[in-house]
């Protein structure tokens, strides 16, 4: 990548930083590969063929004879296809002719091309009848001219889009007790994760030790590929499945071993995060920077894993890969696929979802499998959903009711509240700004960003030393130019007593996620605050009258420490990144008749697994647990509860489970308000007004109440 297009990446990661604050970036800073196939270049296409695909030619076999195999709606069976018969048979080969689909599509390329040069990527046999190609823009014409292919897309990109939820959703006394407890909660479920893959060796997907009977489900047939990022024994009764799929990026050559891991293993540490959500295991201390922050349960902790890596750390994942993974999940026998991962933009076609992977999910929950997909964190604008379809249950991230929060006492008893998942100083120290405490050869013209604390020889230790550093934070925290880590080695170094960070002047007010710290130490949000703090400082410095240089600091402060979490946040609340319905684009002539997004779930500051070699968090890169926001977070919690109503109520379609989640939720908050939805992204609380259903969908979700939901509305008829 050439140095003006790396200048024009930070640019647009900037703007982006500047609209959407802080983990949402994360997301955003993947996948720039996203430009329109040109003329002359050779492209990966998404050809449909008109011919159904082994799923629904299988349904329609079942249908005409043997009637007695109850598709669908018999009582007592599990309106899963897989469940009742292999399906795996019938897709690699069809039972009656024999044929191999893949062939078929060898044979159809082989026909079109006549000796031109291609490269098939995938052939897709189950869930839609299709493959992917590597061909110039006048081979895919080709193809769609031909009599069996029903449409051809150029391949597009996606996005990647808990200690205390399980509470706050009411899980222990609630749900989990309907399913006999955490011990048992989610047992026979698999839920299958199109994400950045997993960290298997992380305790949350543990194998169960006790005596309990933890059998892989019988309708699972998955597989766990074999790599040495990802050997053998990597997989238990608990990750039952894992495979990646990368062959488009792999063309295009941006494919990066080295940190992309060509197995399932995460590299990236968002797709550990979400599996753990879902269904990781039940009481794993989370310790972050030696701190205790509780422990962590996925939602149903004795579901089942299977991990389907589409996604990458660094370039993120392309439509054919994700289509791919779908395939074989689906294939596999999943129950539920939980996507937190959302296009780029919106899919090349008439209507958001007439794409190769929306046309997938269709398939798949026709077959029976509950979809669901993070909206985006697109937000808070009207349309700005990045989920599309009606028969994908989408998921907004909405806010509960843990806070952290930390604060500061100054020497003149005012108290300045901020961020940092910090221990407290134990009594006052003296502040010295970073700025006042340079080495003779350093100067803020040497280093513009000397203020931020990143380099300890920049300082004088003598100053620093048993002190409170003030540095800077600035939007290059954000962007993973600075660290917090770092400025932490400095303050060690110098041995400082912790640090204080106020807010660079001209970073506009975005909401700062917490942030773990080994000493003492806060960031303090608000530039208003930051305000108060330096001229506190600055009207307590004695100067010499003569040469004016310092010859005393005589600010000091306290730092409270924000290690305890605080339960009394109103809540839930719509983020304010969370995307906005209704779907905007989804028929030819009139939009907004598809509500999105489906309900809101706690998506914001999530502690889960985090990857032992996850990159794309900075602060918590060593870590075994992040806390990370987004709908991403959002959408695994609705996977794991759809698993224990899968679990209670093995008969319920997909449409079924959607009904019991959306009719029991609920539309107030704790307080017995109505929910909040934040409109800005700047100063968040103080843009809301109450919550409507392009915010939230149906509400926000009960976990309680949707595993007894009563009626339930079951719209699926195919
Ligand atoms: C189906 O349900 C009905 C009513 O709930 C019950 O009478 C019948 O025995 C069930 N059939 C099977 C095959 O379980
Ligand atoms: C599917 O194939 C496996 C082995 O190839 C075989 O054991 C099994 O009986 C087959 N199932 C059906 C339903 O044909
Ligand atoms: C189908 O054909 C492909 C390509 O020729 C081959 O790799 C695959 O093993 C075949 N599958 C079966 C079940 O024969
Ligand atoms: C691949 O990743 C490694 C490790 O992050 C990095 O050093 C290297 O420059 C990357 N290679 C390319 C071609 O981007
Ligand atoms: C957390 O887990 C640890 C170890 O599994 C256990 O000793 C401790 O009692 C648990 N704490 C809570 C609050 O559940
Ligand atoms: C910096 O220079 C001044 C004189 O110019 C000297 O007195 C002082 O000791 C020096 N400090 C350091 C840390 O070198
Ligand atoms: C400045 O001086 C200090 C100590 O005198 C030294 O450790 C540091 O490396 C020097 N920095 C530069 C940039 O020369
Ligand atoms: C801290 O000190 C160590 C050892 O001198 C050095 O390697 C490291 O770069 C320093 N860290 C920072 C952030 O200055
Ligand atoms: C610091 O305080 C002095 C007087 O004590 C004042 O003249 C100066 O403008 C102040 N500087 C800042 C940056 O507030
Ligand atoms: C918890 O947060 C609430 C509301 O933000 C605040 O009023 C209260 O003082 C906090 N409690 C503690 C112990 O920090
Ligand atoms: C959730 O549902 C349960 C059971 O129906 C009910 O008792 C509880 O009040 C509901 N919670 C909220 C916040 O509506």
């Amino acid at each position: 990548m050439g140095s003006s297009c790396r200048s024009c990446r930070w640019l647009r990661l900037f703007v982006v930083v500047l609209l959407l604050g802080f983990l949402v970036c994360t997301s955003f800073c993947r996948a720039q590969d996203d430009s329109e196939p040109d003329d002359e270049i050779t492209a990966v296409y998404i050809v449909t063929l008109k011919q159904a695909p082994s799923v629904h030619r299988f349904a329609q076999e079942l249908r005409r004879g043997n009637k007695n195999h109850g598709f669908h709606k018999q009582n007592g069976t599990s309106g899963r296809l897989s469940r009742l018969n292999n399906p795996r048979n019938v897709s690699i080969s069809h039972p009656r002719s024999g044929y191999n689909i893949s062939r078929v599509h060898d044979s159809i390329l082989r026909r079109a091309f006549k000796g031109e040069k291609y490269l098939k990527l995938y052939s897709y046999h189950y869930l839609i009848n299709g493959f992917s190609v590597f061909v110039t823009p006048q081979q895919a014409e080709k193809l769609s001219r031909r009599r069996e292919v029903a449409n051809v897309v150029s391949d597009f990109s996606v996005r990647t889009a808990t200690t205390h939820t399980p509470q706050f959703l009411g899980l222990p006394q609630g749900a989990w007790i309907q399913e006999g407890g955490y011990e048992t909660a989610g047992e026979g479920v698999v839920i299958g994760f199109i994400d950045t893959g997993i960290d298997p060796t992380h305790p949350s997907f543990a194998d169960d030790a006790s005596e309990h009977s933890y059998p892989v489900p019988s309708h699972f047939s998955g597989i766990c590929e074999v790599t040495r990022d990802f050997p053998s024994g990597s997989c238990n009764r608990k990750l039952i499945g894992a495979r990646h799929f990368a062959a488009s990026a792999i063309t295009r050559g941006i494919f990066n071993s080295s940190q992309d891991y060509a197995s399932p293993f995460d590299g990236d540490g968002h797709g550990s995060h979400t599996a753990s959500v879902a269904a990781g295991n039940h009481g794993i201390p989370v310790v972050v920077t030696g701190h205790h922050f509780g422990n962590a349960s996925g939602m149903a902790p004795r579901s089942h894993i299977a991990v389907y890596k589409a996604l990458y750390k660094s370039f993120g994942g392309f439509a054919a890969d994700v289509v791919a993974a779908i395939d074989q999940a689906a294939q596999d026998g999943v129950d539920i696929i939980s996507l937190s991962i959302t296009p780029n933009r919106r899919p090349p076609g008439i209507a958001t979802f007439f794409n190769p992977i929306d046309m997938a999910l269709l398939s798949a929950a026709k077959a029976g499998i509950f979809v669901v997909q993070a909206a985006g964190n697109t937000g808070p604008s009207p349309k700005s959903m990045s989920s599309f379809s009606p028969w994908i249950f989408t998921v907004g991230a909405a806010s509960h009711d843990r806070i952290y929060t930390n604060s500061i006492i100054l020497g003149n008893s005012l108290t300045i509240s901020g961020v940092g998942l910090a221990p407290g100083t134990d009594k006052m120290y003296t502040l010295i700004s970073a700025l006042h405490a340079l080495n003779n050869n350093t100067t803020t013209t040497d280093d513009m960003y000397v203020g931020e604390c990143q380099d300890s020889s920049n300082f004088n230790q003598d100053l620093v030393q048993g002190n409170l550093l003030i540095c800077s934070y600035s939007i290059r925290f954000v962007l993973g130019l600075s660290t917090i880590k770092q400025a932490f080695e400095t303050a060690k170094n110098l041995s400082a007593a912790g640090i204080v960070f106020y807010m660079d002047p001209f970073v506009i007010g975005f909401q700062l996620n917490p942030t773990p710290m080994k000493m003492p130490g806060i960031i303090i949000p608000s530039p208003d605050d930051s305000k108060i703090l330096l001229q506190y400082y600055n009207s307590s410095l004695e100067r010499d009258e003569v040469t004016k240089k310092i010859i005393k600091f005589g600010a000091v402060a306290c730092i409270l420490g924000g290690l305890k979490a605080n339960f009394s946040n109103s809540a839930p609340k719509i983020m304010y990144y969370s995307a906005r319905g209704p779907d905007p684009e989804d028929s030819f002539l009139d939009d907004a008749d598809i509500m999105k997004p489906n309900l809101v779930a706690p998506g914001n500051s999530i502690w889960a697994a985090w990857s032992s070699l996850g990159t794309d968090s900075v602060e918590f890169q060593g870590e075994s647990f992040a806390m990370m926001s987004g709908t991403s977070m959002a959408a695994p919690h609705i996977a794991g509860l759809a698993a224990l109503i899968k679990q209670k109520f093995p008969s319920f379609s997909p449409s079924a489970i959607a009904s019991a989640l959306s009719t029991s939720a609920t539309l107030y908050d704790k307080n017995g308000g109505p929910i909040m939805a934040q409109r800005a992204y700047a100063k968040p609380d103080e843009n809301q007004s109450p919550a409507t259903p392009f915010d939230m969908g149906s509400g926000f979700v009960n976990a309680t109440a949707s595993l007894d939901p009563g009626l339930v509305f079951d719209a699926s008829k195919s």
